[in-house]
């Protein structure tokens, strides 16, 4: 019954409404989305409070992006290992101005479920307020948000039906004895030196080789084919409460690590100026543990500057298992922390290009003044 659920789902999107299929097939549909309790019709009743099987998230991502089509847009990032489709939302406002790209991911890991929650959350404050809140919108002139929800669908699925705090992908390993690679362990930085595992069994498993995993290939191509417009990566995890700086797979520090920790420690003042609720703030081989083969490491090895991880809510006491009345603080706060980020991005980039433009009015006026003076 399992893998029907997806493929079930799948028929429903492929298939255009109306358009009659098997009667017995949506009646199964619609017995397993009783299970899952929150029937909701349209985008009004979608309920950012509580935590979403895949297939619900999979239809909010299409009735986002129909009810906001002047400025979202849903697009195929790539195939999960169980042929699932990735899809991430751009959030873009037309303009003949070059944009910059803010990248976040939620939901690397199967069983931290704010995690998507969170991305859900933030797609839903951005499409509220950028028309009326001026922060929002002038944002929205030189950057475009590339969103992706869910980036392990099979282990999120996994986690919903089958074991709820199952971490890696499901590709399978050993002749089928042996299942999930580590996703946040395969990128191809420093791969499997540390804080890593090459036995399938473990955790943090980094998959056979870098980028053996299709989830890991399709964000890795296309975020590099994207990286001189990428200004920021933000990946999103649960638990810890922490804002974590590039490295992992070593203690030394990118060429940018004081800016990095310094807009990291405004984004955590931030937070907790919304909730008190308490973030450290360091690399994560310093505050955390070692590890290789992480997004973050990675994007920021090819040349994106402001790459951190979110570990959200909370300090251990719920755990993974955090409770659905804690998103709603937990978002609000953590929105507070990226809208700093953003902020901060926003202003040395196009402060620095403003600088520029003064750097050569001065040039003319000194010209000028030359002329002026040969006269
Ligand atoms: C994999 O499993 C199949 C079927 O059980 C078996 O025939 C084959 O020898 C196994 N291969 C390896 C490398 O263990
Ligand atoms: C990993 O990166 C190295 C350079 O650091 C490159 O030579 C290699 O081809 C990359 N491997 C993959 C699978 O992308
Ligand atoms: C975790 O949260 C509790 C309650 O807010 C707090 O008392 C405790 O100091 C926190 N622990 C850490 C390690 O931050
Ligand atoms: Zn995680």
């Amino acid at each position: 019954m399992k893998p029907l659920l997806g493929t079930l789902y799948l028929l429903g999107m492929l298939v255009p409404r109306g358009l009659g299929y098997d009667r017995s097939l949506v009646q199964h549909k619609n017995q397993v989305v009783d299970k899952t309790r929150s029937l909701w019709k349209n985008l009004e009743t979608y309920s950012y409070n509580k935590y979403h099987p895949m297939e619900e998230i999979y239809l909010w991502m299409s009735q986002i992006s129909e009810k906001h089509a002047e400025v979202v847009t849903q697009h195929l990032l790539g195939m999960t290992f169980e042929k699932r489709p990735m899809y991430y939302l751009k959030i873009s406002q037309p303009s003949d101005n070059p944009k910059k790209i803010i990248w976040m991911d939620c939901g690397i890991h199967a069983r931290e479920w704010i995690a998507p929650a969170f991305c859900q959350w933030f797609v839903k404050e951005i499409l509220q307020n950028y028309k009326d809140n001026p922060r929002i919108n002038r944002f929205l002139r030189n950057l475009d948000f590339y969103v992706l929800p869910v980036l392990n669908i099979d282990g999120y699925i996994y986690s919903w039906t089958t074991d709820r705090l199952w971490r890696k992908s499901r590709s399978s390993h050993n002749n089928g004895t042996c299942f999930g690679s580590d996703l946040n362990r395969n990128f191809n930085v420093s791969w499997c030196s540390i804080g890593a595992s090459k036995n399938c069994q473990d955790l943090t498993f980094c998959g056979t080789e870098p980028v053996s995993e299709p989830e890991t290939k399709a964000v890795s191509s296309f975020v590099e084919s994207k990286k001189e417009d990428i200004l920021c990566f933000l990946t999103i995890h649960s638990y810890g409460q922490l804002i974590l700086t590039p490295y992992g797979y070593t203690k030394n520090k990118p060429s940018n690590h004081e800016e990095l920790i310094q807009v990291g420690q405004k984004a955590a003042n931030a937070l907790k100026a919304k909730h008190g609720t308490n973030y450290r703030v360091g690399s994560s081989a310093d505050i955390l543990y070692p590890t290789s083969g992480s997004s973050r490491d990675w994007a920021r090895d090819i040349g994106i500057p402001y790459s951190y991880t979110f570990e959200l809510r909370d300090n251990g006491t719920e755990g993974f298992l955090l409770h659905e009345t804690q998103i709603q603080p937990t978002c609000e706060e953590a929105m507070e922390a990226v809208l700093s980020i953003l902020d901060d991005v926003y202003a040395k980039y196009w402060l620095s290009n403003t600088a520029t433009k003064v750097t050569s009015t001065t040039v003319l006026l000194n010209l000028l003044w030359l002329f002026t003076s040969l006269l």
